[in-house]
């Protein structure tokens, strides 16, 4: 087992109509001039954009408004959100969304803490933050899990680059989580926020060294969970318990709780799909279930006992007379890929609707490797020749 530090400071406010007490958690934290970050229609159409306002509204705190933030969100957004904020002295950054809002709302607080430097810096690893406005969601999808995150993700659309900044100044000071929120959400948006939220936790099991065995209980707990409720609401979407055990899984699968005393993670299969976002503007956790098996087959003989594990305690497979360790390691990635079918998920990039050329291949590789500095993971260390290899054993 190795040291850790885990430290996840964000207010959880978790039931129905949980919204409504966002006005005074806003006070509470100190913001007087609000931006209220959104992304397309739905947060609207579903009256939710009104209700927060009006909570806002209710405890005497200015706001001002702006919506449009895409999935895989836009530098360009994070940019016009700083200009917006900074014409209206704003204090606290409130993220009505999921993943994609939520991570453009920390980059402006990101930006608006030290206006002076270009926030794209911190995606492009050129130099650390200084700082980073409070900020805060009331959450619409359970999934990334960056209403408790330190991990902001942007895309730079006139690049093409989908990068990552880690720093724990980003953390939220309070997450609202109303699962009834999450009830309007099409069902493969929910299927890929339910694969999103595993492999948040895969990422951390599928290492090498370390391990301590309460962190692995939590993971394969939280796993089996996550499988039984994501059929579930393949089923029945309207289901509240359903929609609250998902909920409740995304937010403790990335908040470094599923990690503590492992080897830091992988996250190999989530910078092999980063290029792929940022290449096709792919759903994040739709690209996940795409290249995981395909990572798992080229990788899993590095990391035997873990696969061994993953089978027999995640997927329940049962070892029969002859099989070998190989055998179970198998048996339980291809369990994985019926489980994913049976959620109406990918299990390649075909059946994602990409089909990248011998070139794109090279250049995500290329890009890859670059964005991690040459290699990553800890299952198994990758460099660009592997990328390649795993991208094609992806098609
Ligand atoms: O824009 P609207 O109209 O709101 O539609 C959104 C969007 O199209 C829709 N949606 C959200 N809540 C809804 C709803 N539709 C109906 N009813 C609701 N209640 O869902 C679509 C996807 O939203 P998005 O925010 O993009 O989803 P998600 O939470 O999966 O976020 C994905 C982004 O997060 C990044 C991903 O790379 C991707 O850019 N990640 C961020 C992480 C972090 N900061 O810690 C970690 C993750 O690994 C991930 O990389
Ligand atoms: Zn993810």
């Amino acid at each position: 087992m190795f040291d850790f530090q885990y430290y996840a400071p964000t207010r959880v406010v978790f039931g129905k109509e949980a919204e409504m007490q966002v006005g005074d958690l806003v006070k509470m934290y100190g913001g007087n001039r609000v931006l209220v970050h959104f992304g397309g229609q739905s947060a609207i159409r579903s009256g939710l954009l009104d209700r927060v306002k009006e909570s806002l509204d209710a405890a005497g705190i200015f706001h001002v408004e702006l919506g449009g933030v895409v999935p895989n969100p836009h530098l360009g957004k994070v940019r016009e959100g700083v200009q917006l904020s900074k014409e209206h002295g704003v204090d606290f950054i409130l993220a009505v969304g999921g993943g994609s809002v939520i991570d453009s709302a920390k980059a402006i607080a990101y930006a608006l803490a030290d206006p002076e430097n270009d926030v794209w810096e911190l995606f492009a690893h050129t130099r650390n933050a200084k700082g980073c406005l409070p900020l805060a969601s009331v959450l619409t999808i359970a999934a990334a899990g960056s209403e408790m995150s330190n991990s902001c993700v942007i895309t730079n659309e006139l690049t093409g680059e989908k990068r990552a900044y880690d720093d724990d100044l980003s953390r939220p000071k309070f997450a609202i989580m109303n699962p009834q929120l999450t009830a309007t959400l099409p069902d493969y948006q929910t299927q890929s926020g339910c694969v999103d939220i595993m492999m948040h936790t895969m990422e951390r099991y599928f290492t090498n060294g370390g391990n301590m065995e309460l962190t692995d209980e939590l993971a394969e707990g939280l796993l089996r969970t996550v499988i039984k409720y994501a059929k579930v609401l393949h089923e029945d979407p309207e289901n509240y318990e359903a929609r609250a055990e998902i909920m409740w899984a995304s937010s403790l699968a990335h908040n470094g709780l599923t990690g503590c005393g492992n080897d830091g993670g992988d996250f190999a299969s989530h910078l092999l799909e980063h290029e792929m976002g940022g290449m096709f503007d792919v759903t994040h956790g739709a690209g996940l279930a795409a290249v995981w098996p395909s990572w798992a087959r080229y990788v899993y003989k590095e990391d035997l006992h873990r696969f061994v594990r993953y089978a027999e305690k995640v997927m329940g497979v049962v070892r029969e007379d002859q099989m070998t360790d190989e055998d179970m390691a198998l048996a339980g990635i291809a369990a994985m890929e019926d489980f994913y079918h049976s959620i109406d998920m990918p299990v390649n990039m075909s059946e994602l609707g990409i089909h990248p050329t011998e070139e794109q291949i090279l250049e995500m590789a290329a890009s890859c490797a670059r964005a991690v500095g040459g290699c990553i993971g800890s299952a198994k260390v990758l460099h660009e020749e592997d990328m390649i290899k795993i991208y094609k054993m992806a098609l």
